[in-house]
């Protein structure tokens, strides 16, 4: 009888690429894919922690499975991602019905620890890796018939003061170009036309490239963009996410001048406050931003453009507040996505008192959030 695999998605697009390349693990050691969680022998969890409420959801998830468990006795469940890193063994001490925590950067071995638990029931935590096994990339499972996902880094070095990821997925590196593009060939053979770059900070990446019958180059990210929109069979082109420290106005040219690319650009700008900018470790102003959305504006007209924001950063006061609303009505983004601060393990701000009370921050979301509704549904229309 056919094993089945059943895998949950919380987070970013970052995880959802994460799946499927765990998926094709087991999907090549003849497991099969099922969408329903009762007729699984395996069900992982793959997971985000990038604010208390990602992990809460996924912590009530896994108190279900203890059921489960219990009618199936062979049944296997698994953490898989951030959170398995951020809890390392807590995770088993809470449920102890959880066979496995495997990090982001252990993934490659997924399936090798189902199989060891199976033969030998024991609880696996494999947490420990640096980086990741480049064989993780090998393999070909994509949702999406048309569309797929390619990391092109992995891990950040940028230390915003908020943000878990660098101590959860690792520091920033950057994969190979000559990797990056052998995996985007190998889906376009397999029939993706549409590609979506994944990178924490894009903008980050650096490499070197063996151009044939050349000397090895040194490449950056808008290098990087202009190789894969000349290979022939991409229709689109995309890239997640951006950060505008790392902005190379280069890119904005590139995206006007390749039919493929994708005019959307991702800019988080997390505050309009100088003030919380700095707190939050952005290395970037307030001006800064607006120059950088000016040039984008002026070198791609009909651009989209989209921003992440939190709201309620430790001592954000009113006068900090009305200054992100006030860049949210002056530039108009076509899609914000807005979050309440919540402080994280390893991070600098935790060490901050979280000072804007739940309702404040309530307050400042739901501001904010029907204030982007008017500006979205306006856009629309025009
Ligand atoms: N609290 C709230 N939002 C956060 N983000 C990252 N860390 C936190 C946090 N501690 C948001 C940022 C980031 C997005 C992916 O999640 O806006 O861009
Ligand atoms: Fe987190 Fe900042 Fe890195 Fe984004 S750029 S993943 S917010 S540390």
């Amino acid at each position: 009888m056919n094993m089945k695999i059943f895998v949950r998605t919380f987070g970013c697009q970052m995880n959802v690429r994460d799946s499927e390349l765990v998926i094709a693990q087991f999907l090549n050691n003849g497991y099969k894919l099922t969408d329903t969680i009762q007729d699984a022998d395996v069900i992982l969890f793959n997971t985000c922690s990038v604010r208390q409420h990602a992990e809460d959801k996924v912590w009530s998830e896994l108190g279900r499975m203890r059921q489960l468990k219990k009618n199936k006795s062979d049944l296997i469940v698994g953490v898989i991602g951030c959170m398995a890193k951020n809890l390392e063994n807590k995770i088993i001490e809470r449920m102890p019905h959880v066979d496995l925590a495997v990090s982001s950067n252990d993934l490659a071995n997924t399936y090798d620890y189902v199989e060891d638990i199976l033969n030998k029931r024991q609880h696996i935590v494999a947490v420990d890796s640096k980086q990741r096994d480049k064989s993780f990339y090998k393999n070909l499972y994509h949702w999406d018939k048309k569309h797929c996902y390619v990391n092109i880094s992995e891990g950040c070095s940028n230390f915003c003061s908020y943000c878990i990821v660098p101590y959860v997925r690792g520091m920033h590196r950057s994969r190979l170009a000559d990797d990056i593009l052998k995996e985007v060939k190998q889906l376009i053979k397999d029939k993706v036309n549409s590609i979506t770059l994944l990178g924490q900070n894009v903008n980050d990446y650096y490499s070197k490239f063996k151009v044939e019958g050349l000397k090895v180059k040194k490449i950056n990210f808008v290098d990087l963009l202009e190789l894969i929109s000349g290979i022939k069979g991409i229709k689109e082109l995309s890239f997640v996410t951006s950060h505008p420290k790392d902005i190379d106005s280069r890119l904005f040219d590139l995206m006007v001048q390749k039919k493929n690319i994708k005019k959307y650009l991702h800019l988080p700008v997390q505050s309009g406050s100088n003030r919380i900018l700095k707190l939050m470790n952005r290395g970037y102003t307030r001006k800064r931003y607006f120059e950088i959305i000016e040039q984008y504006r002026k070198k791609v007209p009909n651009g989209i453009l989209a921003t992440d924001i939190i709201v309620g950063f430790p001592t954000e006061t009113e006068k900090d507040f009305n200054e992100t609303l006030g860049l949210l009505k002056e530039i108009e983004f076509n899609f914000s996505y807005i979050f309440k601060y919540s402080p994280r393990p390893h991070t600098k701000a935790k060490d901050l008192v979280d000072d804007v009370s739940k309702e404040e921050k309530k307050r400042r979301h739901g501001i904010l959030l029907s204030l982007q509704k008017d500006i979205s549904r306006r856009k629309r229309k025009t």
